[in-house]
């Protein structure tokens, strides 16, 4: 078995400028197929409330939604560092809230880390958990989270406040930072000036590791796809296919043939 990953191989990695890769994953089968897949992270992000549970945004996730999917996704890891997303209001409320709800996360899925949301306003929280040993890794730029303040799910374009973001972010502590929506320039520029890896989403190439949403690449979610997104197969058409090719066996009497039948 390949050697696991740790948030120590992340900081290998952009010291010895290899990309680092990261994809959702939100349930056992997935899981096994990401980290089969040499995967380097999985993110059992809260994007599940968007794709998986149907609601307009991440808000309406909470704490038990993600240890619930976060567990799923544990057992089915053997080699990628499993990164679990702290759910809206779980984190800001006050630092004693973030510590207990970070350390259900940890205690009671077996992660690697959790994610969270924000800049220079999460320093503090972000280096009260880092303190009590638990991994955190950040997020600027588009913070869905917050897509009532940021007025929509939109390009973020300020780069002094990106930059005071992300050295925040890293001077607490955090090992990892993703990127969301900014423009490349600007967040090539992000990763040459912060010493932990930064993994990009819509956030160009200049990154040191890519994060996308399974979901979308895999054309499993139709509601709307970010222009950012590349679609590396259509298991939406693949799915369809499959179900009404059994749809018409079954209406036909050809499904259960003989041999999918007990003597
Ligand atoms: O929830 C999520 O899937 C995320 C990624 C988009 C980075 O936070």
């Amino acid at each position: 078995m390949a050697e696991t990953v740790s948030t120590l191989t992340l900081a290998e990695m952009k010291s010895a400028g290899e990309k680092i890769t990261m994809v959702t994953g939100y349930d056992y089968p997935s899981a096994r197929l990401l980290d089969q897949s040499g995967i380097d992270t999985i993110l059992v992000g809260d994007s599940v409330g968007v794709v998986v549970a149907g609601y307009k945004d991440t808000l309406p996730v909470t704490v038990d939604e993600m240890i619930y999917h976060g567990q799923a996704v544990v057992r089915g890891t053997e080699r990628a560092l499993v990164i679990i997303d702290m759910p809206f209001m779980s984190y800001q409320i006050s630092i004693e809230d973030a510590k207990r709800q970070a350390g259900r996360i940890m205690k009671e899925t077996g992660a690697g880390a959790v994610k969270l949301e924000g800049g220079i306003a999460m320093k503090k929280t972000i280096k009260a958990l880092v303190e009590i040993g638990i991994p955190v890794c950040g997020h600027i730029g588009l913070t869905p989270q917050a897509v009532n303040q940021l007025g929509g799910f939109k390009i973020q374009r300020e780069k002094e406040r990106l930059l005071e973001d992300a050295q925040a972010v890293a001077a607490a502590g955090a090992f990892a930072l993703v990127i969301e929506c900014v423009p490349a320039e600007i967040a090539g520029e992000v990763t040459k000036t912060v010493a932990i890896p930064t993994i990009g989403i819509g956030a160009g190439n200049g990154c040191d590791g890519q994060v996308l949403v399974l979901h979308d690449m895999l054309a499993l979610f139709d509601r709307f796809r970010p222009s950012f997104v590349k679609q590396y197969a259509d298991l939406g058409a693949e799915t369809k296919k499959a179900l009404r090719e059994y749809s018409r066996e079954v209406k036909a009497g050809i499904f259960p043939g003989a041999e999918h039948s007990f003597k």
